[in-house]
């Protein structure tokens, strides 16, 4: 199977199922997102006057977690207008506009000089650009030398019965329920086949070691529903 992932057509996607993306995250991931979401702000051990970049960062719920760490500023950066807007209107109620910015722009190519980041983040979003060795090596770029990155994404239980009825859920139930809830059919059936499509974690490790990274953790979270890596620009 190969899946299209023309920006164009991400984009446009992102921006038609913003106004219903994190309630359908909530429903989907029967609210368990925020523990993985928690678990990867953690491990990227943000402190002091930081200065974190929370990539395809779509509503912003990676970027405002991390805000709540110290005393650190967070740029997000995403191309879908809508995913923004979702964020901006999440970033008006923290109150905390000196401390958080919004971009639009691209992953693969972003405006940013070289080594500006101590920190980065990209939750669920690797699995979307359209070459993930590029992301990896423009992640590399404007990160700071010592500095560090975690990639939450989805990936496949190995092990039965979950496996089964995990895959059951996840290739019946939630292109189904999506569907519905969202009114785009096609958005939550990419959502599956982009999944089962993705790069296993081994080959990821192999491709993140290749930009420059350490990878200092890879770790499977519910039986393999998703993964955690945290990477060291070395
Ligand atoms: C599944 S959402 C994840 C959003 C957020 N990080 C989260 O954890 O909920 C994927 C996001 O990646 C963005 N995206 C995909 N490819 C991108 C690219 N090349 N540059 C910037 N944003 C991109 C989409 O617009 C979308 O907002």
């Amino acid at each position: 199977m190969t899946v299209d992932k023309n920006p164009k057509l991400i984009g446009s996607m992102f921006d038609r199922i913003a106004p219903s993306y994190d309630t359908l995250n909530t429903i989907l991931s029967l609210g368990i997102d925020r523990l993985w979401r928690a678990k990867t702000i953690r491990s990227l051990d943000i402190h002091g006057n930081h200065l974190v970049l929370d990539i395809a960062t779509g509503t912003g719920e990676m970027a405002l977690r991390a805000l709540g760490r110290d005393n650190c500023r967070v740029v997000g950066i995403d191309f879908s207008w809508n995913m923004l807007a979702r964020a901006r209107v999440k970033q008006a109620r923290q109150n905390r506009d000196a401390h958080f910015f919004l971009i639009r722009g691209d992953a693969l190519v972003m405006p940013f000089g070289d080594m500006t980041f101590d920190r980065a983040v990209i939750s669920f979003g690797v699995r979307n650009v359209i070459d993930a060795g590029m992301f990896l090596s423009e992640a590399w770029r404007v990160l700071k030398k010592g500095g560090r990155m975690a990639v939450l994404e989805f990936s496949l239980p190995e092990v039965n019965p979950f496996k089964n009825l995990y895959l059951l859920y996840f290739s019946k139930v939630i292109p189904f329920l999506g569907g519905v809830i969202s009114g785009d059919f096609a958005a939550y059936r990419y959502l599956r086949d982009s999944v089962i499509d993705f790069i296993p974690p081994r080959e990821l490790e192999r491709m993140m070691g290749r930009a420059g990274f350490a990878v200092v953790l890879s770790r499977p979270i519910l039986f393999g529903v998703t993964h955690l890596y945290v990477l060291e620009k070395k």
